[in-house]
């Protein structure tokens, strides 16, 4: 099997992830930061260290600016949903997930806040030309997709960020597709909430996420119930990371996710360029094929979009997966404005994404197999 999916989750994780995964179910099955017991602190302190280690990778002040998610989705949720100021203004982008979407829709029908979506003028992505003709009086938030999910556009944020700190509009940056791909400092892009999945660049396992916050702006939880401290208290203690992680949190991954994050800073300029070159020759190739591409070249982060003709998008993902043995994402990857904005509503695209254990290859064989769908449909390629 070929597998190019890994925008959705990286299927093949280091082995170092497995073998931390394994260690913490062997010997740090204790709850951290729940008894005072040697067993206990021995687990809380391995989970300490992840979350500094996961600071310093993103340069926040200290391992309490890291809050553990389930995933993205939930760290994003939580700067959404926390942040929300009565009668304020939001700017997202055409690039956003429903992760984002839905949230902000969901303050709008309540009749909470109010949001606009900025579309990208050029073809790379997102820059500050497309947010600043936007920004209004009560304009308290702006969220950036970092690198779209569906075709790699890659945002701005240095610009962004920048005009954001001068003007006091928290800026929460959406990392899902970036973390592990692109190295990211919140200080010198003044991102004020970053959020992280674990199980994409990170090769971390499923269901683990975070997020990464400045000094500037904390969101108010979202969720409350015990955090193993003030425990008499009925309310939520004031200190971070606990008044944001309420309830046990996962120990095996998160120790795949501190092993997942070693590896890939151990091996980033290998993982970048291979992933950078295998990217760059599919989009070359699907050009030169006169395959509809939604990738520029030089935005290809892993994330390649296209279509054959006007072949349902799904269908040839099926096509690909049965036939050939290549597994893809068709369809429309949970992100309807930039479907609306790369005009595929109808057919969505077929999405390729590639991680450090893709070969050259199987980028061959997957070519090899989009040339004989559109000539059994008819094109010429
Ligand atoms: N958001 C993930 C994707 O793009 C799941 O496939």
């Amino acid at each position: 099997m070929i597998y190019l999916d890994n925008s959705a989750t990286t299927f093949i994780k280091p082995k170092e992830v497995l073998k931390a995964v394994n260690d913490s179910l062997m010997f740090y099955s204790a709850n951290p930061g729940r008894s005072g017991h040697k067993a206990s602190i021995k687990t809380a302190l391995k989970i300490e260290e992840t979350r500094e280690h996961l600071a310093s990778h993103f340069n926040a002040d200290n391992g309490e600016n890291v809050i553990f998610t389930h995933n993205c989705t939930q760290a994003l949720n939580l700067a959404i949903l926390g942040s929300a100021k009565k009668n304020g203004h939001v700017i997202c982008t055409e690039n956003e997930h429903n992760s984002v979407l839905r949230p902000l829709e969901y303050l709008k029908t309540q009749g909470i806040i109010d949001y606009t979506v900025a579309f990208q003028k050029n073809k790379k992505g997102i820059t500050l030309d497309d947010i600043k003709p936007l920004v209004k009086e009560n304009t308290y938030m702006v969220i950036c997709n970092h690198i779209s999910n569906v075709n790699g556009a890659l945002c701005d944020i240095d610009e962004i960020g920048t005009y954001c700190k001068e003007n006091n509009i928290i800026f929460l940056v959406d990392g899902a597709q970036s973390c592990g791909h692109l190295k990211i400092d919140i200080k010198k892009s003044n991102i004020d909430f970053l959020a992280v999945a674990g199980h994409k660049g990170f090769y971390a396992p499923q269901s683990i996420g975070c997020l990464i916050m400045n000094d500037n702006f904390k969101p108010e939880p979202i969720v409350f119930g015990g955090t193993g401290t003030n425990s008499l208290e009925l309310f939520q203690p004031d200190i971070f990371p606990e008044r944001l992680e309420s309830g046990t949190i996962s120990t095996p991954l998160i120790f795949g996710l501190n092993a997942g994050l070693t590896f890939v800073e151990n091996n980033f300029k290998e993982i970048s360029s291979k992933i950078d070159d295998l990217a760059t020759y599919l989009v070359y190739e699907l050009q030169r094929l006169g395959i509809t591409c939604y990738t520029e070249p030089e935005n290809a982060f892993g994330v390649i979009a296209f279509n054959i003709g006007n072949l349902d998008s799904g269908e040839v993902a099926s096509i690909l997966s049965e036939k050939y043995d290549i597994c893809v994402r068709g369809g429309y990857q949970c992100a309807p404005l930039k479907h609306k904005a790369l005009g595929t509503t109808n057919q969505g695209v077929v999405r390729v994404s590639i991680s450090y254990y893709n070969t050259f290859s199987e980028i061959q064989r997957l070519i090899y197999a989009i040339k004989h769908i559109a000539k059994a449909n008819g094109m010429s390629v």
